[in-house]
């Protein structure tokens, strides 16, 4: 039996290096984003490289009433084995330009916390018949405390943790693992245009320990695992000081 990865956001790039690393592994994957061209090409070049099936599909997370034919199809085109999941994708628009428009606020609120709960919503009964499997979800450090530059962006990872910590217990009966990755910087695109980070990990590096991680229980991690003992000082600055930070 082979199993299934479906990547939701398949374009980003530490998604790029989780399909990867699960196709290295043998798994088939389901590949699921906006830009088909791109999606297409990474479809073909790990079949050939990895030789798994792997599938191109459309999928926009704030095209709601789009995802219960989105999962239907995912069913028809997964592998004979587990399905599982891979929650990538995500938009950081700087809090100055949310601030300032609350369309670009609502979309940031709409990809990062709606799309995501209708998603894994419409895919909760899929993961329970089959009795088993993972969903991986990448959340952030920011959701930890709200920072001044970015505490929206941190409000819809706070949310997203705490959808998926429900979401572990409900399907908890069923053996389904559910995992929040709690991100630090990775270099990409979404990380390009902002000063230099602490901590910063490579695409590939993220996603190899991502996939080391598939294997354990539901819950949270930190990943780098350095941003545990960062975030739990963060955390602990008493408001006063916390609040004088530039960060
Ligand atoms: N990079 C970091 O430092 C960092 C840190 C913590 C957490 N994260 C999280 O990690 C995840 C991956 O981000 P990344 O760093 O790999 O950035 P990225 O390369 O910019 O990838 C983001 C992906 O999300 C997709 N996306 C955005 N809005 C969407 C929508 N409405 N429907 C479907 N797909 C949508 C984008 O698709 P298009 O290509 O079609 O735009 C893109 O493929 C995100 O959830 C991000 O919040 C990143």
């Amino acid at each position: 039996m082979t199993d299934t990865w479906l990547i939701l956001g398949a374009s980003s790039a530490v998604a790029r290096a989780f399909a990867r690393e699960a196709a290295s592994h043998g798994a088939a994957l389901l590949l699921a984003g906006r830009d088909m061209e791109d999606l297409e090409r990474q479809a073909a070049d790990l079949s050939i490289r990895y030789e798994v099936p792997a599938v191109p599909m459309r999928f926009e997370a704030r095209d709601l009433a789009s995802h219960a034919g989105f999962v239907a199809e995912c069913r028809s085109r997964a592998a004979d084995g587990l399905l599982n999941v891979f929650l990538a994708f995500g938009i950081m628009p700087e809090q100055t330009e949310a601030d300032a428009d609350p369309q670009i606020a609502a979309a940031m609120v709409e990809a990062n916390f709606t799309g995501a709960a209708s998603i894994l919503g419409a895919l909760g009964p899929v993961l329970e018949a089959q009795r088993g499997g993972s969903v991986v979800a990448l959340g952030s450090v920011a959701g930890d405390r709200g920072r001044k530059r970015n505490f929206l962006y941190g409000a819809t990872k706070a949310a997203l943790l705490t959808y998926l910590q429900g979401y572990a217990a409900r399907l908890s009966g069923a053996g389904v693992r559910v995992l929040c990755i709690k991100a630090g910087p990775v270099d990409t695109a979404m990380t390009w245009a902002l000063p230099k980070l602490p901590f910063m990990a490579t695409p590939r590096a993220f996603a190899a320990a991502a996939w080391a991680r598939t294997r354990s229980g539901s819950g949270s991690a930190y990943l780098p695992r350095i941003w545990w003992p960062v975030m739990s000082i963060i955390r602990l600055l008493p408001t006063p000081i916390f609040n004088r930070l530039d960060i």
